[in-house]
């Protein structure tokens, strides 16, 4: 059997050892202490995230009551209709932990002819990027407040997904902490059957192990083509704005790298 044919399963994926890091793990130590949109989990998952401490501002409190109703996606237990989501039919493409929403924001706004799920958990992020939408009446947009793995399980499909994209996912730079990368296997097949033939998954790192780890897990998978063929990391998109992990990894003197990886046409196991 080989990877592409996997029942999508995103445990704990040990890949490999990498060198100790010194990387701050800032991600530890807290919790969410305002949350209006319950989250689910009840299961025993290891999880990509801890939840965060991080109170809500006014302004995010404020856009949360104003554009949750409008923009927030209440239930992931049933798949969705982009239609009737979305009022018109146009390619759909996921971005899975948004952060603040900045730069999804902006890529709503400068693809309108596409339509866009944000995924995230930490609520002042959801928060913020309603506020954004709410600003710039961004149409095109639609937020899911959630763990992504049940949302894509659940959520999306059997319509396909034009694109995914993970900008600069927690890198648990850790040994300890490597079973909690999102992108492992399990994940990687469940994206795999979530995009159409030819959609995008589209990731971005600066952290250098990571991004070695990532190739080497998507190395594995029958499903994708490399757009980058042996070169392995493509250039930079002039389209992708500037997130704000991407910043920080800059001003630490991290070099970037965009992994793009096409769907080709090759069966899962749940879309033979
Ligand atoms: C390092 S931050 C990057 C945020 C943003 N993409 C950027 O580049 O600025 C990773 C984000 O992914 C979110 N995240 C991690 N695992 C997630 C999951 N399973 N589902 C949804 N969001 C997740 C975290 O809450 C966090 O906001």
């Amino acid at each position: 059997m080989n990877a592409c044919h996997q029942r999508p399963d995103t445990g704990p994926d040990v890949r490999r050892s990498e060198p100790g890091s010194d990387r701050k793990d800032e991600t530890l130590q807290v919790t969410d202490q305002s949350q209006p949109v319950p989250l689910a989990t009840s299961d025993r998952r290891v999880r990509s995230f801890v939840r965060r401490q991080g109170r809500l501002t006014r302004g995010q409190q404020s856009a949360l009551e104003t554009w949750w109703p409008q923009f927030g996606i209440d239930r992931i237990d049933e798949p969705l209709d982009f239609v009737v989501l979305f009022g018109r039919k146009a390619p759909v493409i996921v971005e899975v932990g948004f952060g603040n929403g900045n730069t999804l924001a902006q890529m709503a706004m400068d693809q309108p002819d596409h339509d866009f799920i944000g995924i995230e958990v930490h609520t002042p992020g959801v928060g913020h990027l309603l506020g954004l939408i709410g600003e710039h009446l961004i149409s095109n947009l639609r937020i899911i407040h959630d763990d992504a793995i049940p949302a894509l399980q659940q959520a999306i499909g059997p319509q396909p997904l034009a694109g995914l994209r993970l900008y600069f996912p927690d890198p648990w730079p850790k040994k300890r902490h490597h079973k909690r990368r999102i992108v492992n296997d399990g994940f990687v097949t469940l994206v795999a059957d979530k995009l159409a033939p030819g959609g995008v998954f589209h990731i971005a790192t600066d952290w250098a192990p990571y991004a070695e780890w990532m190739l080497e897990v998507m190395s594995g998978q029958p499903c994708f083509d490399n757009r980058a063929g042996e070169i392995l990391i493509s250039p930079r998109p002039d389209w992708r704005p500037m997130t704000k992990f991407e910043q920080r990894g800059l001003r630490l003197g991290h070099e970037i790298a965009d992994l793009i990886f096409v769907r080709n046409d090759h069966p899962t196991e749940l879309n033979r």
